[in-house]
């Protein structure tokens, strides 16, 4: 009997662990020092343009990005988006072990962190970005505005305010890439309700709203 109530006891706050793990909708952007501090700094484009010289290697002259997907570009990503990627990076909340020995705390500085998101914030979008096959962009087109565009913008402007990436311009293969990752879990940082759009979707309707999205207009940041 006490074994039976142990055992129960043992399950119950199992349980309870198991729910305080799965994330509430606000954890994907609690505050935590480093990110405060680095959306509170005032930045400066013209240390930030120096101190992206060690990024261009991957992210290449101009931010970029390539095309295949290996390398998102970052010109006109919003900046608070940007600062929270980058902290979130190097605080070990989203995985990125390529880039991590960048963007190392003895690398760049909270300061460098605002800099350079300022930097490419102001950086244009050129309308080079890679696009898919265009065999499925009318259902990708129904799929953004029922399940996307709340939060991403009818434009795929996205949201500084609110840390929702722009993902117009966005190369389509980085686009797959990350929603595959997204509804797989892997990008642990990401917001909930997103997973949850993502989730109910098959590889098809993922190509489908990832092709509409880099045939998204460029529009100026
Ligand atoms: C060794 C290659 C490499 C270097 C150097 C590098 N990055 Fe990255 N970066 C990546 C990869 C790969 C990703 C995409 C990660 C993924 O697939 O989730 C990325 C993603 C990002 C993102 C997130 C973009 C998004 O759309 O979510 C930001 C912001 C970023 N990098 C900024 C920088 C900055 C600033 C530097 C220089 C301090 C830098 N990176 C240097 C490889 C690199
Ligand atoms: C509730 C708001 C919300 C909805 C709905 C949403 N997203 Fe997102 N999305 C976000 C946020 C927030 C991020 C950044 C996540 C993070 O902090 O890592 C993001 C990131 C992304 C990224 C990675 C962008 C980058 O630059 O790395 C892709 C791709 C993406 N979303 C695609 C989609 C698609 C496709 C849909 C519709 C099926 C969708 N999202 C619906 C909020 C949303």
């Amino acid at each position: 009997m006490n074994m039976h109530l142990r055992t129960l006891g043992t399950l119950l706050a199992g349980l309870g662990s198991a729910l305080a793990l799965a994330a509430s909708p606000g954890d994907w952007n609690a505050p935590y020092p480093e990110k405060t501090e680095a959306l509170s700094l005032r930045g400066d484009a013209a240390r930030g343009e120096a101190a992206f010289a060690i990024c261009q290697g991957c992210h290449r002259v101009g931010a970029t990005g390539r095309a295949d997907g290996s390398y998102p570009r970052l010109a006109g990503q919003h900046a608070t988006v940007l600062i929270k990627q980058l902290t979130d990076v190097r605080s070990g909340r989203r995985g990125n072990p390529k880039m991590l020995p960048f963007a190392d705390h003895q690398v760049l500085s909270t300061q460098e962190i605002a800099d350079i998101a300022l930097y490419l914030q102001a950086l244009p979008v050129t309308p080079d970005q890679g696009r898919g096959s265009g065999a499925d962009v009318e259902r990708g087109a129904r799929l953004y505005a029922a399940d996307c565009a709340s939060c991403h913008g009818a434009r795929g402007e996205g949201d500084a305010a609110k840390f929702y990436p722009r993902v117009a311009g966005q190369h389509y293969r980085y686009l797959l890439r990350e929603s595959l990752l997204i509804r797989a879990g892997g990008r642990r940082n990401a917001n909930p309700e997103m997973l949850r759009a993502i989730g109910g979707y098959g590889d098809e309707d993922i190509a489908a709203v990832s092709d509409y999205i880099s045939r998204l207009p460029v529009a100026p940041p």
